[in-house]
């Protein structure tokens, strides 16, 4: 192991880990190397594209791949491991009839020419919730940019039905938790002769939605994700837009309908929590991005958000599965500042330290909404594929790194200390892949410091994955 800032350079392929995984296991006990912080129980739960071929195609982008759960489980010093694809209606389809049968993120199923006229203002909403999941009151719900949320076991990793009416054609699998109830607060976009944006929250039990706030808008924005403070919901608008119609019409994959125009700037408004009004938009300069890191109110009135960014959409090109398979770099995300100030209606953005990273995490029970000092990320120099871990200090405006040659990690999820004192006192909790080894192992590093506690490998690869949460089950 090593802790350094210096680039990784290790020629390695690391290819496997946009490979289909086919195999559904349960291992009781893995081989664990170091120990296991003797508190840390409970369960990893992670979702991720998992298969990229259907009969004779392969699906076009990293985002397109079907869903697979997979779960660590922590117990007295031990770790489990389970995996299973999501049995959505689109997994299932695809296993029935040998076809890519729904539209995915830049995949869409071969259709005739009168298929698709008749489908055209009717398309089949997938089901592939491979980019997130969430705990909201007793149930687990894994999520993607559609309106339909799938609850499983987390026990089992049995899909369990849509859990939640979302009201919009599109949303997030970002989710924030509302302190005040226990729901789940999400963007949507609905869209039709009138588009509007959208926030909503559903209540920890039950599945309909409030609509919070609302806002008309003519080309919407792509969206992943969005920031929460204690006294407004953040919206970014990058200018990654589309024009409903042409989504509706075009007969093009979804992300391909969608437009870059910078001249449009990046757009912030705030919507106020408790009356749903709207504020701004207040515009800075053209940026992209997927994750928004954590916002908070800044005491004279401003508002902070930080945010993983790129300097355009190219990103989205970069995650096509055949550039990635083929070893193509991915764009360095920069870890940006914006303050907002909505007396005045000007907006600062500052990068916050040098070293690439995105797929933030924070000690989010603590953090999320007030303001913070740690994020931690998988990182990446945008000469090869994400092959660190970076934890930054946002005080100093430091950074540590975790690589180890041959290796490549994904999302790092932070898990505190029971009875912690600091904001970083925890574990961090990342699939890597070994690419020499051709398999995967599960690292547990000390928050802090990026010291290795321990690893827990896996016989097969874990293909690299989005999003996951630590749960006390
Ligand atoms: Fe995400």
């Amino acid at each position: 192991m090593e802790i350094a800032s210096a680039p990784v350079r290790d020629g390695v392929d690391y290819s496997k880990g946009f490979e289909t995984l086919e195999d559904e296991t349960r291992i009781d006990s893995l081989p664990v190397e170091g120990e296991l912080p003797p508190w840390l129980a409970g369960s990893l739960l992670r979702t991720g594209p998992a298969k990229f071929e259907v009969g004779e195609r392969q699906m076009r982008h990293w985002f397109d791949g079907l869903a697979m759960l997979h779960r660590f489980a922590f117990a007295d010093g031990e770790v489990s491991y389970a995996n299973r694809f999501l049995e959505s209606k689109a997994y299932n389809a695809a296993r029935e009839t040998g076809e890519i049968t729904y539209s995915e993120f830049a995949t869409d199923p071969c259709r005739s020419l009168f298929k698709r006229a008749t489908t055209m203002f009717m398309p089949k909403l997938t089901d592939n919730a491979n980019v997130n999941l969430v705990k909201l009151g007793e149930r687990f719900v894994t999520m993607t940019e559609t309106p339909i949320a799938v609850e499983f076991d987390p026990e089992t990793l049995a899909a369990a039905g849509v859990a939640w009416d979302v009201p919009g054609e599109l949303t997030t699998a970002h989710p924030h938790l509302d302190r005040a109830t226990g729901g789940s607060l999400n963007y949507a976009a609905k869209l039709g002769p009138r588009n509007k944006y959208r926030f909503f929250l559903v209540p920890p039990e039950g599945r309909d939605p409030d609509v919070l706030a609302e806002a008309p808008v003519k080309e919407p924005a792509y969206m992943h994700s969005f920031g929460l403070t204690e006294r407004w919901i953040v919206l970014a608008e990058f200018p990654f837009v589309v024009n409903p119609l042409r989504l509706a019409t075009s007969g093009r994959p979804y992300i391909e309908n969608y437009r870059w125009k910078p001249e449009l700037g990046t757009r912030f408004t705030l919507f106020d929590r408790v009356t749903g009004e709207a504020s701004g938009p207040f515009e800075t300069d053209a940026v992209f991005g997927f994750h928004h890191v954590n916002a908070y109110d800044s005491g004279d009135g401003g508002v902070v958000a930080d945010i993983c960014t790129f300097p355009d959409a190219g990103i989205v090109e970069d995650l096509y599965l055949d550039r990635l398979r083929d070893g193509k770099p991915v764009a360095k995300p920069e870890l940006r500042r914006f303050t907002i100030d909505p007396a005045g209606g000007g907006v600062t953005n500052e990068l916050l330290v040098e070293d690439g990273l995105d797929l933030p995490r924070i000690n989010y029970g603590r953090c999320n909404e007030r303001p913070y000092r740690y994020v931690w990320g998988a990182g990446t120099d945008g000469t090869s594929y994400f092959d660190r871990i970076v934890a930054a200090d946002l005080e100093s405006r430091t950074t540590r790194v975790w690589s180890e040659p041959g290796s490549y990690p994904g999302e790092p999820v932070f898990v505190a200390a029971p009875g912690a004192e600091e904001e970083n006192e925890g574990a961090l909790l990342s699939v890597v892949l070994d690419a020499a080894a051709g398999t995967s192992y599960l690292l547990v590093l000390d928050a802090a410091t990026l010291e290795e506690r321990a690893r827990a490998r896996v016989p097969h690869h874990i293909p690299f994955s989005f999003h996951g949460q630590f749960a006390k089950v």
